[in-house]
């Protein structure tokens, strides 16, 4: 897919006020850090789409960016990051799962898991979270740039090890790095595919 349009439309905290869900929407989760809007700008070709920081915790918002006029890309906030007080954490995650369960045109959660860790609880609970309440997810592992071919594959099996713990089979996934721009046809394919399966337009059918 070719990214022509790529605009920032609204960040809020409540469900309510996203915008009208009349189109496929892909939101972006992950822990804090793991390169979410990094890997935003990437796939949409723009420096500063989405805010990037060295710092955790920099994106507090549900974002919501308008692509080729046709699809909805969001970016939330990374869970688990700890310096938030913890009311503010629970006020997080209350509206994330808000909005996870309730948005009408959540069409897929890309959940981003940095290439370098080995499995986390936090990311393995939050897809569990996703598929007991049925809502569809792939993986996408980020900076993987930060390893060579080797390990890329040695961290692959022993991901895939754990996930097949609890899953009957690995969701779909990308392997991706903000910095090289590898795994972005992949991901934009996909999101391609599943557009041409959905419509979102009249949301009385
Ligand atoms: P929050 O909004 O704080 O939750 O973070 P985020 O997940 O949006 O991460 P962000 O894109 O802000 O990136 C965090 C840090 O990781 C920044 O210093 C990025 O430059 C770095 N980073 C992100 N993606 C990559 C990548 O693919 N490769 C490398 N080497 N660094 C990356
Ligand atoms: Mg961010």
């Amino acid at each position: 897919m070719k990214i022509n349009q790529a605009e920032f439309v609204i960040s809020n905290m409540e469900v309510e006020k996203c915008p009208a869900p009349d189109r496929a929407e892909y939101a972006f989760i992950g822990r804090s850090n793991v390169g979410k809007s990094s890997l935003i700008n990437m796939l949409t070709n723009h420096k500063n789409l989405a805010k990037i920081s060295g710092k955790p915790g920099k994106t507090q918002l549900i974002n919501h960016f308008l692509i080729n006029n046709e699809w909805y890309l969001v970016d939330l906030p990374g869970y688990g990051y700890a310096k938030v007080t913890h009311n503010m954490r629970n006020r997080f995650e209350r509206f994330i799962s808000d909005y996870m369960l309730t948005r009408p045109n959540l069409t897929n959660v890309f959940v981003l898991v940095d290439c370098r860790h080995k499995p986390q609880e936090l990311d393995l609970d939050f897809m569990l979270f996703l598929g007991e309440h049925g809502v569809p997810f792939s993986i996408i592992f980020t900076k993987q740039d930060k390893l060579n071919k080797t390990q890329t594959r040695t961290f692959m099996k022993a991901y895939e090890k754990e996930m097949l713990q609890t899953w009957e089979e690995m969701p779909p996934y990308f392997v991706t790095s903000a910095l090289t721009g590898s795994g972005r046809d992949e991901v934009l394919a996909y999101i391609e595919e599943i557009n041409k399966t959905v419509d979102y337009s009249n949301p009385t059918l």
